[in-house]
């Protein structure tokens, strides 16, 4: 199983959608995939039509639950969606109480790269949405990962945020002794706006390589998709938006991404 965790500090700028989209392309190849909701505004589980205050349990409990995990825990808590190969860990309101609860625990960073080993026969991809806050549940978010996608809304103001997003993963992975492999992703690109092209250009200055040569298109389908609770693979298989997604991922299944050692 692969874990690619899509964060930005930066609100707004498409990762419950990316989340939703990239799933919604992986189960329409037949792969397995398993999200996680650690955004405790739940949104991903709302896109998909999942009320996560009226489920049993969620990625909440599981965390309460981090020095018993076990298989059967996070199946208990993980939940099936309207797509079919398309499973969820959801979130709830709770979630936002851990860092005040748990955050000062020993190991508290290693709970969701713990809880994914364990069902990480059950899928191919685990994706995995983040708050745009920095707190435990994105350190965890990205101590998990195989590689981290960075969603940037193609205009500046998304893009003054993004450096601090890149500090971030920087500064983490220095205290782990690692350096996350990343890609940032230019999102809500519309071709007829100099503002987006300005951006994109100034993105392609400064990130260089780990930049992903493309984008993701304005496409007003990605807004209907979520009002039906569909990944937009399966609301508007033939649209701009989804096509581009679709190359998104062949990128990310065919790059070399691993943790680089350092220090
Ligand atoms: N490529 C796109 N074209 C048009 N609209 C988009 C696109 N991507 C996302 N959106 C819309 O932009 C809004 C914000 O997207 P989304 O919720 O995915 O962002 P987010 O980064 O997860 O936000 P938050 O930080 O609040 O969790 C949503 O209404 C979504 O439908
Ligand atoms: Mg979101």
């Amino acid at each position: 199983m692969k874990v690619w965790t899509i964060a930005n500090q930066k609100g707004g700028v498409g990762k419950t959608t990316t989340v939703a989209s990239l799933a919604g392309v992986l189960a329409a190849k037949g792969k397995r995939v398993l999200m996680i909701d650690t955004d405790p505004h739940a949104s991903l589980g709302y896109y998909l039509g999942i009320d996560s205050e009226e489920i049993p349990g969620s990625l909440y409990d599981v965390f309460l639950a981090h020095q018993q995990l076990s298989r059967d825990l996070v199946r208990q808590h993980t939940v099936p969606t309207a797509v079919e190969g398309i499973d969820l860990l959801p979130a709830t309101m709770a979630l936002a109480t851990i860092d005040r609860s748990l955050g000062h625990q020993e190991g508290m960073g290693l709970v969701l790269r713990n809880l994914l080993q364990l069902v990480a026969e059950d899928y191919d991809v685990a994706l995995v949405d983040c708050p745009p806050v920095l707190g435990v549940l994105m350190v965890n978010a990205l101590a998990a990962s195989d590689h981290i996608v960075v969603p940037v809304q193609t205009e500046f103001l998304a893009i003054k945020g993004l450096d601090r997003m890149i500090k971030t993963m920087e500064l983490m992975g220095r205290s782990k002794k690692v350096r996350y492999s990343f890609s940032v992703v230019p999102t809500m690109y519309d071709r007829r706006t100099k503002a987006s092209s300005a951006a994109l250009q100034h993105l392609s200055q400064v990130y260089g390589d780990t930049l992903w040569p493309d984008v993701i298109p304005v496409d007003t389908k990605f807004r209907d998709a979520s009002l039906a609770h569909l990944p937009a693979s399966h609301y508007a298989p033939q649209s701009r938006g989804v096509k581009a997604y679709e190359r998104l991922l062949d990128y990310l299944n065919n790059g070399e991404f691993a943790h680089v050692k350092i220090g």
